[in-house]
Order: C-alpha cells, then sequence, then structure tokens
C-alpha cells in the first residue's frame, strides 16, 4: 500500500517532470544487456573519454593517498573502464556493481578476480561492515528513477574523511535534455559540503562532463 502512494503521489510525478523537462533515461537490465552485447558502448574504451576516467582516477588516488581508509565502490560500473585507469590501484580495494550481467561478465573477462556484483543500485547492500573510501557515480545517476536517495542510501556506508565523487555529461546546447540538471537538483537537496566542482571539456570530441566531489561526513 506505502509502495503505491509512494508511486504514484512521488515516483510517477518525478518521471513525468523529467520527461516533460526532456528526458526519462530509466532503462531495463534486458535493454543495458542488449547495447553492451552490441558494443554500443565501446566507445567508453575510447581515447575520448579517457579524460573523465583519469580526472575521476586522480580524485580517487588522491583522497586515499590523505589516508582515507576503506574500498573504492564503483557504481554502475558497466565494463569496469575506470578500474583500467587506477594505475597501480589495489585491486582488493575496488568493488563494482551494475544493472547489467553483460557488463559485467566483461568486466570479469578483463579483469579476473575483481570483486564485481550484478545488481540494481537501488537494491545493492553491501556487505556486513564494509566501508568505503569513495563512492563513484560515473555516468549512471541518470539513469535511476531516485538518484539522490540511492546516492544517500548509499553515503552511509562511507568510512570517516570518505567521499563521493559524480560525474555527469552535459550534452551540447543543441541536444540539452535536462536530466543532468534534474539530477543535480536531486543532490543539492542533500545539501553536502562539495571539496570540488569541475567541468571537463574535450574540446576535439566536443564533449563535456560536470564531475563533482562531496564530503557528507
Ligand atoms: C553510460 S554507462 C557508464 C558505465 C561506467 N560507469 C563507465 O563510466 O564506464 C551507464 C551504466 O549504468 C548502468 N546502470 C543503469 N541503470 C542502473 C541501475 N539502476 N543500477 C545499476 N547500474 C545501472 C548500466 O548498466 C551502464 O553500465
Amino acid at each position: 500500500m506505502i509502495d503505491l502512494l509512494l508511486n504514484y503521489c512521488v515516483r510517477q510525478p518525478y518521471r513525468l517532470g523529467r520527461w516533460a523537462l526532456g528526458g526519462d533515461w530509466t532503462r531495463d537490465q534486458s535493454t543495458w544487456d542488449a547495447d553492451y552485447a552490441s558494443g554500443r558502448w565501446r566507445h567508453l574504451h575510447g581515447a575520448e573519454e579517457f579524460g573523465r576516467y583519469a580526472l575521476i582516477a586522480g580524485y580517487v588516488h588522491h583522497h586515499l593517498n590523505l589516508g582515507a581508509k576503506g574500498i573504492v565502490l564503483d557504481v554502475g560500473c558497466g565494463e569496469a573502464v575506470l578500474f583500467d585507469h587506477l594505475w597501480g590501484f589495489d585491486p582488493g580495494r575496488y568493488l563494482g556493481c551494475d544493472l547489467s550481467a553483460v557488463a559485467v561478465d566483461s568486466a570479469r573477462r578483463r579483469h579476473p578476480g575483481l570483486r564485481l556484483v550484478v545488481t540494481p543500485a537501488e537494491s545493492f547492500r553491501p556487505e556486513g561492515g564494509e566501508r568505503f573510501a569513495a563512492i563513484v557515480f560515473n555516468e549512471v545517476l541518470y539513469y535511476l528513477d531516485r538518484p539522490g536517495t540511492v546516492v544517500e542510501n548509499l553515503a552511509h556506508r562511507l568510512a570517516p574523511g570518505g567521499v563521493v565523487i559524480v560525474s555527469i555529461f552535459a550534452p551540447r546546447a543543441h541536444l540539452q535534455r535536462a536530466s543532468g540538471a534534474a539530477v543535480w537538483q536531486d543532490l543539492d537537496r542533500l545539501a553536502w559540503p562539495e571539496l570540488d566542482r569541475l567541468r571537463l571539456t574535450n574540446s576535439g570530441a566536443r564533449l563535456t562532463w560536470d564531475v563533482r566531489v562531496y564530503a557528507p561526513k
């Protein structure tokens, strides 16, 4: 009953709002699996995306160098491309989760032994006392129905001094969709201290991303 009420009073109006603003991008697991199987996301391994991963990997290394304890959780990790950029990183300190079994299979083939879980971010519950030095949401939040709630729930498992790192694609004006803006608004309501806010542009490929680093506690 509560779920039904939530659906009609909160989720549906939220989705409608996002749709009206230009973008409800939520998709189911089979669509993601088909996408990965067809190679639609292969470009994420290419040079034009390098800057985004390098930047996020840099933030992760920076916070771990400052002494943050715990592991790094990569939510919506896809094929774990971020791990490719975490040079010299202890694989035991990485945990990835993603909705797509096809993407996770590919990540497992590329990085045997890496800890990876197939699960929607919404229902992901980290094991026992696991604490995170950093939780990364790299180009995933606009696919979620209630991004702020998912981020907030997982942030309860941050270790002291842990950070949340978010990257959101900023499409070119003529392709403008408001999904990204809706996600930032949803995160703004958490009123977390921001350690950094950076806009990265690959001027060759004409790709822009907004990246923010939060220190929730
Ligand atoms: C654009 S890809 C980015 C992948 C990865 N973060 C990267 O940057 O290489 C978006 C990813 O989000 C995942 N995803 C979408 N909805 C999800 C959900 N509800 N829970 C977990 N992962 C989800 C997709 O399967 C896909 O791998």
